[in-house]
């Protein structure tokens, strides 16, 4: 379906100069590991807090607050790297479903994060004492935790699926 729109991304001179200049996708793509490193570290740190496991020091609003506008700026990179690549190799990545389900996936956990971040910011006092964590905190820790793992998983399948489309 996406296949004609792949083709002229493709046949654009911006595409083109990513083609020729070789360095340009497996920089880009390195960058984007880097960042995907910062994110889910972020994320896990988070969510393992949230589900009480491991270490204690600082309160789930302190980890919040300190954690989530890195996942911002990590997100804000990859979403720039991803780009190039899909410019580079446009049919690689549009004639997959697995990476439009990487997309969805994305978008539906920036906005449970969005919705977390908030909720802790309005009160956090509730949120930082350990009887009276939210049963939504678990679900949350629990969802976006796996959400990550998805696309991650997606990421990497990106590659091994596209010959099956094309
Ligand atoms: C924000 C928008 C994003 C876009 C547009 C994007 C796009 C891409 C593209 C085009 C590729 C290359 C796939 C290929 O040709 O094999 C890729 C690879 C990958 N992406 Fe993303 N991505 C984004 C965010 C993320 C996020 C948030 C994660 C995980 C937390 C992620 C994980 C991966 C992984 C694991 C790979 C494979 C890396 C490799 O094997 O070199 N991406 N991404």
């Amino acid at each position: 379906m996406f296949r004609p729109f792949a083709d002229w991304v493709a046949s654009t001179s911006l595409s083109q100069t990513f083609q020729n200049h070789l360095w340009v996708v497996p920089t880009s793509q390195a960058i984007h590991i880097v960042c995907i490193c910062v994110l889910f570290t972020s994320a896990l740190m988070i969510n393992l807090r949230l589900l009480g496991v491991g270490a204690s020091g600082r309160s789930i609003s302190q980890l919040t607050e300190n954690l989530v506008p890195w996942m911002w700026r990590a997100l804000g990179v990859l979403l720039l790297t991803g780009t190039v690549q899909t410019i580079a190799e446009p049919v690689r990545q549009f004639v997959t479903p697995v990476f439009w389900a990487k997309m969805a996936m994305i978008a539906m956990v920036a906005t449970m994060t969005v919705a977390f971040a908030r909720k802790v910011r309005a009160d956090a006092a509730r949120w930082d004492a350990a009887g009276t964590r939210p049963s939504a905190a678990r679900a949350f820790a629990v969802g976006s935790s796996l959400l990550w793992i998805a696309i991650i998983v997606c990421g990497r399948f990106i590659a091994y699926t596209s010959a099956f489309y094309t």
